[in-house]
């Protein structure tokens, strides 16, 4: 029988990536329901291509436009209608909606599914505590998407307990060479374009000011149930090496892949016998592995680790997520300069109102959107305020 399956995100670059799997291996799935914010020209060819039962386009106009313009295809303006839309539980979902937004629809969707893969990295940082607690309760299989994350789960086969010591690496980004003083006048366009990989506009964001390997150390400690201390960051241009895990019996595991997300999409899908197009193992890239420590001088949002507590989920997750995703959104609107986004996480962090928030756990979904919009406004007048007085 043919796997249903949801993707939210589906015109993003996880999305896509996910959907040219199933479109080479489509005698096995049936796509259920494909998701936008507005991308109306992506979602036409995809409801071409994979013919999906249900649709959902966040943005209201263009919502309304399409309505218009497709009355056969059955389309809903937000996640309340996941309720409407799912009967019974399909078999796999794709959590892939960029930044704080992936998050209700994540936790919501649990519930309808026998298996989420989330790439969302967002979401799990602000509301693993709410995502574990669905999880269980509905015993949906649940699988790391973020490739490192992914490497490490691949790794430990789920037994968390014998792991001693994380390392994830970082191909460092457009800027690993770069001195920080040489990038004041960066612009978004060169910011986003990343070495290795190709991938949406805001996690290549993050990829440049590191504030990506920021998320993916709290997500690891998150996930994996390790003490913060334990998980270190090594830049690792080549991106070949997605994590090391060393364990508590002396071992050390390497997992190794070519760069590209459809190796961990892949592997969430499918089980282990089906086979991937892939490049043969690069003895010369395993001759040039090349790992160093990564200057925090060069790359100071690596110093917000240290505002969170390895113990557990704190409301001080969803205030670094939130002002972030502010922040990135003035820079790639040309509101604020480059070097701006981490000299105002920074400052966002060290607000006592915040700072007092790190043992803080969530109660729930209400709360946590609360401080986003709080967050947000709070970010944006700091940036306002700055501006006029530059
Ligand atoms: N790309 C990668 O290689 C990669 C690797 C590891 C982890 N991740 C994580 O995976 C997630 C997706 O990344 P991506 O690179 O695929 O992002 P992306 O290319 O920017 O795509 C984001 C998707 O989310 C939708 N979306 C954006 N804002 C939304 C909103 N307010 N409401 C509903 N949907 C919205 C977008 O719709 P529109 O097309 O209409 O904007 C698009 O379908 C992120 O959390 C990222 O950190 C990505």
């Amino acid at each position: 029988m043919k796997k249903k399956i949801a993707i939210l995100g589906s015109t993003g670059s996880i999305g896509k990536q996910t959907l040219e799997i199933i479109r080479d291996n489509k005698k096995y799935f049936d796509i259920f329901l494909l998701s936008t914010n507005e991308n109306l020209n992506e979602i036409l060819k995809q409801v071409k291509l994979y013919k999906p039962k249900n649709l959902i386009i966040t943005n209201k106009k263009k919502f309304l436009l399409f309505k218009k313009k497709n009355k056969h295809v059955k389309v809903y303006n937000n996640y309340k209608s996941l309720k409407k839309i799912f009967q019974k539980k399909i078999d796999y979902v794709m959590s892939a909606i960029s930044g704080f937004e992936g998050l209700q629809p994540t936790i919501e969707i649990i519930k309808h599914t026998k298996s989420i893969a989330i790439a969302n990295k967002e979401s799990i940082i602000c509301g693993w505590s709410l995502i574990s607690k669905e999880l269980k309760k509905n015993k949906t299989n649940f699988v790391p998407v973020d490739s490192e994350h992914f490497s490490i789960w691949s790794l430990t086969n789920k037994k968390y307990g014998n792991i001693d010591q994380i390392f994830i690496t970082a191909s460092g980004g457009p800027f690993l060479n770069k001195k920080r003083e040489n990038l004041k006048n960066i612009k978004p366009a060169h910011a986003i374009k990343h070495p290795r990989w190709n991938m949406g506009k805001k996690i290549s964001i993050d990829s440049a000011t590191m504030v990506n390997k920021v998320f993916e150390v709290i997500e690891a400690n998150k996930i994996f149930n390790i003490s913060l201390k334990n998980i270190k960051v090594l830049s690792h241009p080549a991106s070949y090496v997605h994590a090391i895990v060393k364990f508590k019996n002396g071992l050390t595991k390497i997992l190794i892949h070519d760069t590209n997300m459809k190796i961990p999409i892949f592997n969430s899908l499918f089980n282990k016998n089906e086979k991937i197009k892939s490049e043969q193992l690069n003895i010369n890239k395993l001759n040039n592995l090349n790992f160093n420590l990564i200057s925090k001088k060069q790359f100071p949002a690596l110093n917000l680790i240290k505002y969170f507590s390895s113990k557990n989920n704190s409301l001080l997750e969803t205030v670094l997520v939130s002002a972030n995703d502010e922040l990135v959104d003035l820079f790639l609107k040309n509101k604020i300069k480059f070097l701006d986004i981490t000299k105002k996480l920074l400052i966002v962090l060290n607000l006592k109102e915040f700072k007092r928030l790190r043992l803080k756990k969530p109660n729930n979904l209400a709360q946590i959107i609360r401080l986003n919009k709080y967050v947000r406004l709070k970010t944006r007048s700091l940036c306002v305020v700055s501006n006029v007085n530059a």
